[in-house]
């Protein structure tokens, strides 16, 4: 396998820019993730990779060569596409042949077949071999698809929301393993998705794009815990981040509607350099703490509204007069509409955020 690299690439289509100056390292045998919502680019950047685009600006490499000017066939990497791209009257065994009959590949039989036996069994599609792909389900044949890929060899996988036409039990079953078979093949991976779950859980890093513009391009864990922006805080997580509007000053938060005022330790404010004035305040609901009785580091708000999730309950509370914040606690909790509650906050968890350009405070 190989290491891929864009280097300042951009594509417009009829003025439109697709992908901004976008420079992008994936190591050898890294499941990368590009994450973003739909139109951000995500396609294009792998259009741009494999061939099947070419950039206006920019240079691509694929393990150490430039390869900007090569036709995809020769730049060597598998492409899966959301769709299963499938010969609907052949079998599982001569779809999955087909990729190594070309004349130029020269891959005897008895190889053709070993490869196809191998990766049938890898993907657990070996019993379906002389089944005609339409009759098959979707997960089935988006095995197929994936299988399609992995026979050839390619120097890299690049996979455009393979799993998202499947139903969300079989995603989570397909997404573990994607993750082993990657591993297991050693495989360097570009996995495209605008769902943050499939990001979170099989990337070795993640980068998310808006606006054909690289955001933030780290591991899972930074990502969601040092998130760039209001924009990467807000995409990661579910339930969702949750974002107050308040005012610091001399080192106190006041959260703004509210008199709810919190001293802020001085590690947090050392790591947001002393900020003063407006800001915006990002809290996860599992770091906001609810509470029946009153201390002296809480204050009061009211119960909106509390779902039973099974393992856990996601309480929503009001403060003042339009601000809402929702909580993670355990499945135990239990609370009438309306009713009084005190809050606060796991001080070291707040994340803040520039109130003008959206940007993260930490130093
Ligand atoms: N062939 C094209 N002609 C004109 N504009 C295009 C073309 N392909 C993509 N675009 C535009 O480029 C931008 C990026 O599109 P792209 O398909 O890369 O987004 P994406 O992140 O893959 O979105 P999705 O999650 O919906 O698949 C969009 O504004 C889109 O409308
Ligand atoms: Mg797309």
């Amino acid at each position: 396998m190989a290491a891929i690299r864009l280097d300042s690439v951009t594509k417009k289509y009829d003025g439109v820019i697709a992908v901004d100056d976008l420079t992008l390292e994936i190591q050898d045998q890294e499941f990368y993730v590009l994450l973003g919502p739909t139109g951000a680019g995500k396609t294009t950047t792998l259009r741009c990779l494999s061939g099947l685009e070419s950039a206006h600006e920019g240079r691509v490499f694929i393990d150490n060569k430039d390869v900007t000017d090569w036709s995809p066939a020769n730049r060597d990497v598998a492409m899966v596409f959301q769709q299963y791209s499938l010969y609907p009257n052949y079998t599982v065994r001569e779809n999955l042949s087909f990729p190594l009959k070309s004349r130029i590949r020269n891959i005897t039989p008895d190889e053709r077949n070993r490869r196809v036996e191998y990766v049938a069994k890898t993907l657990r599609i070996d019993h379906l071999l002389d089944r005609a792909t339409d009759k098959l389900s979707g997960g089935e044949m988006q095995r197929v698809s994936i299988g399609r890929a992995i026979v050839r060899e390619p120097q890299a996988f690049l996979m455009d929301e393979p799993l998202s036409n499947l139903d969300a039990k079989l995603r989570e079953a397909l997404r573990l393993e994607l993750k082993r078979l990657q591993r297991e093949l050693g495989a360097t991976l570009l996995y495209v998705t605008h769902d943050q779950v499939e990001a979170m859980s099989m990337a070795d890093r993640i980068g998310v794009i808006r606006d054909g513009v690289l955001i933030q391009s780290d591991k899972p864990f930074e990502v969601y815990n040092r998130p760039k922006n209001v924009f990467v805080a807000g995409f990661v997580g579910t339930p969702k981040i949750n974002f107050l509007e308040g005012h610091v000053t001399d080192g106190n938060l006041t959260l703004k509607g509210t008199t709810d005022t919190f001293r802020l330790k001085t590690e947090v404010m050392d790591k947001i350099g002393n900020v003063s004035g407006e800001v915006i305040v990002g809290i996860r609901p599992e770091d906001v703490n609810l509470q029946q009785q009153q201390d002296e580091n809480t204050c009061a708000a009211m119960i909106y509204l509390v779902e039973h999730m099974g393992m856990e309950n996601w309480v929503s509370v009001r403060i003042g007069e339009h601000q809402q914040i929702r909580a993670v606690t355990d499945s135990a909790f239990e609370a009438d509409v309306d009713a009084t509650i005190y809050y606060s906050f796991e001080q070291e968890k707040l994340h803040f955020f520039d109130q003008n350009t959206e940007d993260s405070l930490v130093l």
